[in-house]
Order: structure tokens, then sequence, then C-alpha cells
């Protein structure tokens, strides 16, 4: 039996009972495609199930604040996916009478959906035959073919985005499409990889290789751009913690946060910075002092931030 099928019955026997599997609803398979490209299945469930509680279809969504959608969305990050989704979720009630475009092209005209969103909602729902590939995807395809093509290199995304269409099962793309991606994710995994329990183990040239865990290969990348935030605590005389809303265009627009004073490079002295909190801070005249010497370290995928953190003295 071939690759395709083996994974395809693998999947039929050991798929995970998720939420969004319960039916073909684009509406719920389109949030839990874009919740999986930033969380894990575990954190994307509880988000799933508190946001579909909340805005139980399309048109709910689309009527919802974007107070109420960034609300529940809290955590995830990437906002403006969230953005997106409600941008979507508008022009899918009002311009297409609440029912979702069917095909990959129509969906990729839509806020936010991308290549790969269009093809898993066009796949899962629709059963258009077109083939999915995320970071699962590739891990599969290199292991099993011995690719070494960088994964993100020009060369690379395309060498493997013709594989998966070629090793799709076109009749049957959506349950195909999970079943590669479900495997990636709980079997031929990026670490502890279970070989021992793989399906397609005879055929794949990893194995065979002891090449494994060095496929597949990505180039290096440029290395995140360093941010110093220094944040102001306000607390009121009640000892209530005041947060700010933030203005102007960025990742985080709209989103809560203690007043922030952002710079590109290390050290920022006392002075300077009781110099810009009467700016920021409306009625803040008091000397601060600094809570945490070490900075707290958080990483996105593109920055580096290390955060101080301040309250009045
Ligand atoms: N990862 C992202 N989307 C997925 C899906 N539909 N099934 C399994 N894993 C996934």
């Amino acid at each position: 039996m071939d690759f395709s099928k083996q994974l395809l019955n693998w999947y039929h026997v050991h798929q995970r009972e998720l939420p969004w599997r319960q039916n073909k609803d684009p509406y719920r398979v389109w949030l839990s495609e874009v919740m999986l490209q930033q969380t894990r299945v575990a954190q994307a469930i509880d988000y799933f199930e508190s946001f579909t509680r909340a805005f139980p279809t399309v048109a709910d969504l689309a009527h919802a604040s974007e107070e109420a959608v960034l609300k529940l969305w809290q955590g995830l990050g990437y906002y403006s996916r969230a953005r997106n989704m409600h941008a979507t979720a508008k022009q899918v009630t009002d311009e297409f009478n609440g029912v979702f475009p069917q095909s990959t092209e129509e969906l990729m005209k839509l806020k936010g959906i991308g290549p790969y969103t269009a093809r898993a909602v066009s796949s899962i729902c629709f059963n258009a035959p077109v083939a999915v590939v995320d970071g699962n995807v590739y891990r599969v395809l290199a292991r099993y073919t011995g690719g070494d093509l960088p994964i993100n290199s020009t060369q690379g995304i395309r060498h493997f985005a013709e594989l998966a269409q070629r090793f799709l099962i076109q009749t049957d793309p959506g349950a195909y499409n999970q079943a590669i991606m479900e495997f990636g994710a709980t079997v031929c995994t990026p670490k502890n990889t279970l070989c021992a329990q793989c399906p397609v183990q005879t055929g794949c040239v990893a194995y065979a290789t002891g090449t494994v865990a060095e496929l597949p290969k990505k180039s290096p990348k440029k290395p995140p751009q360093p941010l110093w935030i220094h944040y102001l605590i306000p607390v009121d005389p009640m000892g209530n913690t005041l947060l700010t809303q933030r203005k102007g265009l960025g990742i985080w627009e709209g989103l809560y946060t203690f007043f922030a004073i952002e710079q590109q490079s290390a050290g920022m002295d006392q002075n300077r910075i009781e110099a810009e909190v009467p700016l920021i801070w409306p009625g803040q005249t008091g000397a601060i002092s600094l809570i945490n010497t070490e900075p707290v370290v958080h990483r996105l995928s593109h920055r580096l931030i290390r955060a101080h953190f301040w309250r009045e003295r």
C-alpha cells in the first residue's frame, strides 16, 4: 500500500476527537485553522470553545464589537488575525448572505485568508483537491522522501508544495490533509519522534539513513530585532492598577497595556524616563523607581523584548 493510503488509514483509527471536527461548518474549520497557526491543539481547544460559545455562527461574529472579539483572543497573539477574521465575518454575512465561498481562489480574496487557510477550508469543508503545507507537512514529507532542500527557501517551498500535491488523495482531500498534519503533530514530531509506531516506516528514507533528527532542513534566519520597553505601572489611591489602550498602528493596536516607553537599544537613564513620564502618564508628577533590575525577556518570532517595570516611589 502506498504512503498516502497508509496515512489515511492511520488517521481513520488514530485521529483525535476535536471540537472543530464535529461537522464541516466552514466557520468553525476556518476559526480552528487560524488558531492552530499560532498555538498548539491543547490551548486552541479552550480558545475555540469560548469563542464559539460567544459567537456560534459567522453572523454572531460579524455583529460582535471588536473589543469583544479581541477579549476572547487575548493571550493568543497575532491580534491582527482576530481583526481580519472579524472583517471577513462581516463580509461573508453582508455580501455573501452568510454563506462562505467554496473555492480556494474565492476564499483567498477574503481578508486574512492566505493560501494555507484557503486550502485547508476548501479541502476539509468542500472537498477541493488541494494539498495543504504547514510545518507538519514539511517535516513528514522531508523525512519520508529524504528531501533536504531548506523549507524556508524559494526552491524548498516550491519542491514541497509540488510533492504535497502529488501525494494528495484527490478523492478525500480533507481527510488526507488532516491525516498528514495529525501524523506530523502526534507521531512524526520534531523531537522524540515515534518511529516505532509509524505506519510508513518501511518506506521512510530518513529512517533508513538515520537522518530523522536532521530533517527538515532550514536555512538560518535573521535574528529577532531587540526591543527594550520600560513600563510605568500607575496605581491610583484606591490601589487600582491603571491601563491604557494602545493607539496607532502596530501589532498591539487597540490592546490594553501599561504606559510604555519603547526603545531600540539598551540603557535608558532614570532622568530621561522621568522626563518622559508626564508626557504619557497624565497627572503623574512624582518620582519613580525600578521594580526589576534584570529585564523580563519575552520572545516573539521577529522581536526579542526586554522589559523593565517602574512604579511610583
Ligand atoms: N494542524 C493545523 N490544522 C490541522 C488539522 N486540521 N488537523 C490536524 N492538525 C492540524
